[in-house]
């Protein structure tokens, strides 16, 4: 019995093919990325094709070997048997007793997919019925506001994955020809943090009474969201009165009783389900609920069936085929094995800006642990550091460190046909062929890099040759997609997600829950009480109050000099109140 406990508990390094992959690092480290990306018949292998979406990942630091080591390391981690088992429903979410079904709310009518014995597939459906009605109605004028105007804005609150999944997809699409056609004449835009400076951006230059605010929330329990909703429905009230909220206000949760209880009708909540995680549900109402009502429910359905296609693209192909596979395996190899702990997500296209915000939380959230499932210490690092901006702004910016400082991992994302097209007559490309140019290039400057030897046949100054040199060896991969629309953005965001899990799934961690971030919530609540009660009284923190010296003093400086600021009469203040003029609009990323 114990025997049989250790045997499922046993750490994936203390497998043989772990430590092949270990022993063969030495190899790895004779061989040179300028030299590997020479070889045609390597070069031809190390792509991988799925539906239009296309990965070169020949600028890796592995071999075929490395390949099929990495490969052997997924069967023997039984990635094939946790990926079934996520599609049919498990509870592979075992610190929490749930299933991880997100690919469930992007499958199509007639498919079957159980949780505890039902199939959830109607259950989703009948959501996007009600999404695809609500936003039709909203979008033709039909849904109108307390003061009989149509709602052209919409506010989503939310935070963490009530947010960054949105954003990301917002932003990529509202400068696709199509998308934005669909969005004229309406906005949307994102109220996350509890820092009223954002609630200032966000409502600024809104009009109450055109304006529709959803608030997203899984728990409904958030405490920043839940502040930010109780802000802006005060500032609805404000102005159209109490009876406004349930035209102007909606919700998105999974707990349909506290949103009763918040004032919203229950008739304008729209449900998601446990077996949703929070970072992986924008296909749910999450997302669906606020882009329909900017781009169209039409629009979002396709964002839904390319998610689907990479879905079963993973489910179905085999490891050497599959992309989701084939790229978390060797982001295993790199942060594993060759001691790289970062990654940056480098999309040349502006409209993918919010993109690496976004896999922050979908990749280092989901793998950032210290355990294994069964609560084993880990003796490897799990998850990579993932930073990201679009080229070419990355490389005016910490490019320098990647090519000659730090060894990171990058993921080029390329776009052949632009969302935007700019010509001019007598340039010799296009303006996105200029920013392709520098895709292609960076990609191989990082393998190839450059040597001494070229740098004197240059006749570069001898004192400037270490300065100059470039190591190569940097590994990349590089995505291109034929164009950025609402499916490709679908696909994009699947491979991300099930990287993330082939990941977990090797290094037997929990990919799905995010204990972590409870602490830092449990000791801000105890702040909050702790500052009520002594500016209630009028006291200062003492030691006895619990905090240590450090924290103690700090709070003391901060309520003194808040002491100091003189505050407008009691009532309730928006800092949208106080900021006038064109340069307090919300920065665009934010719209
Ligand atoms: O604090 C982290 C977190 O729990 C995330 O996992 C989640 O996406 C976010 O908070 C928001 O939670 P909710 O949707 O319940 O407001």
């Amino acid at each position: 019995m114990a025997s049989a406990l250790k045997e499922k508990t046993k750490l994936i390094s203390t497998t043989e093919e772990w430590a092949a992959l270990a022993k063969h690092v030495a190899d790895i480290d004779q061989t040179h990325l300028r030299d590997l990306i020479q070889d045609p018949e390597r070069c031809a292998k190390m792509v991988i094709e799925a539906d239009g979406v296309y990965c070169d990942f020949a600028r890796q630091r592995a071999t075929d070997e490395t390949m099929s080591k990495l490969y052997d390391l997924a069967r023997a981690a039984g990635v094939k048997e946790k990926i079934n088992a996520m599609f049919n429903g498990e509870h592979i979410n075992n610190t929490e007793d749930r299933a991880v079904l997100h690919v469930a709310t992007r499958a199509p009518k007639d498919k079957v997919i159980n949780v505890d014995g039902r199939n959830v597939v109607p259950d989703v459906h009948d959501v996007l019925e009600k999404i695809k009605d609500f936003s039709d109605r909203v979008r033709n004028g039909e849904w109108i506001g307390e003061t009989g105007k149509p709602l052209t804005d919409v506010v989503a609150i939310g935070i963490g994955g009530s947010f960054l999944g949105p954003l990301f997809v917002h932003t990529s699409l509202r400068t696709n020809p199509e998308a934005a056609e669909q969005a004229r004449g309406r906005q949307l835009r994102f109220l996350a943090n509890v820092d009223p400076v954002d609630v200032a951006r966000s409502l600024n230059g809104l009009d109450p009474e055109t304006t529709l605010v959803i608030v997203v929330s899984k728990t409904f329990t958030t405490a920043e969201t839940m502040l930010n909703a109780r802000t802006v429905r005060t500032w609805i009230k404000a102005s159209l009165g109490e009876n406004a909220v349930k035209k102007h206000m909606v919700a998105i949760s999974t707990n349909l009783k506290l949103v009763e209880e918040f004032g919203i009708d229950p008739d304008n909540a729209f449900a998601f389900w446990d077996w949703v995680g929070g970072r992986y549900s924008v296909c749910s109402a999450v997302g669906m609920l606020p882009l329909s009502l900017q781009y169209g429910y039409e629009t979002m359905e396709q964002f839904l069936q390319g998610a689907w296609a990479m879905d079963q693209h993973f489910a179905n192909a085999p490891f050497e085929k599959n992309l989701p596979v084939t790229l978390g395996m060797l982001s295993l190899w790199n942060v594993s094995f060759l001691g790289c702990p970062a990654r940056a997500i480098l999309p040349y296209t502006q409209a993918l800006a919010k993109l690496a915000p976004h896999i922050q939380q979908v990749a280092m959230e989901s793998n950032g642990k210290g355990v294994s499932k069964e609560g084993l210490p880990l003796d490897y690092e799990t998850g990579e550091i993932d930073f990201g901006e679009p080229g070419t702004n990355g490389q005016h910016s910490f490019y320098q460190l990647i090519h000659q400082g730090r060894t990171i991992p990058c993921d080029f994302i390329g776009i052949v046909k632009s969302q935007q097209s700019v010509y001019l007559k007598g340039e010799i490309v296009s303006n996105h062929d200029e920013l392709m140019c520098n895709f292609f290039a960076q990609a191989d400057a990082l393998a190839v890099g450059k040597s001494a030897i070229e740098l004197r046949a240059e006749s570069c100054p001898d004192a400037l040759i270490p300065h100059k040199t470039f190591t190569g060896n940097r590994p990349s991969l590089s995505i291109l997609l034929p164009e950025l629309n609402a499916f490709t953005t679908g696909q994009l965001l699947s491979l991300y997600e099930h990287r993330v899990a082939v990941q977990g799934f090797v290094w037997g961690v929990n990919s799905f829950d995010q204990w972590g971030v409870e602490l830092g919530k449990v000791l801000a609540t105890r702040v909050r009480t702790a500052m009520n009660t002594k500016r209630t009284k009028g006291e200062i923190m003492s030691p006895s109050d619990g905090f240590n010296p450090s924290t103690t003093s700090m709070l003391n400086r901060y309520l003194a000099g808040k002491a100091k600021l003189i505050y407008p009469e009691p009532k309730d203040v928006f800092p949208c109140d106080l900021i006038e003029g064109d340069e307090c609009r919300p920065p665009t990323s934010y719209v």
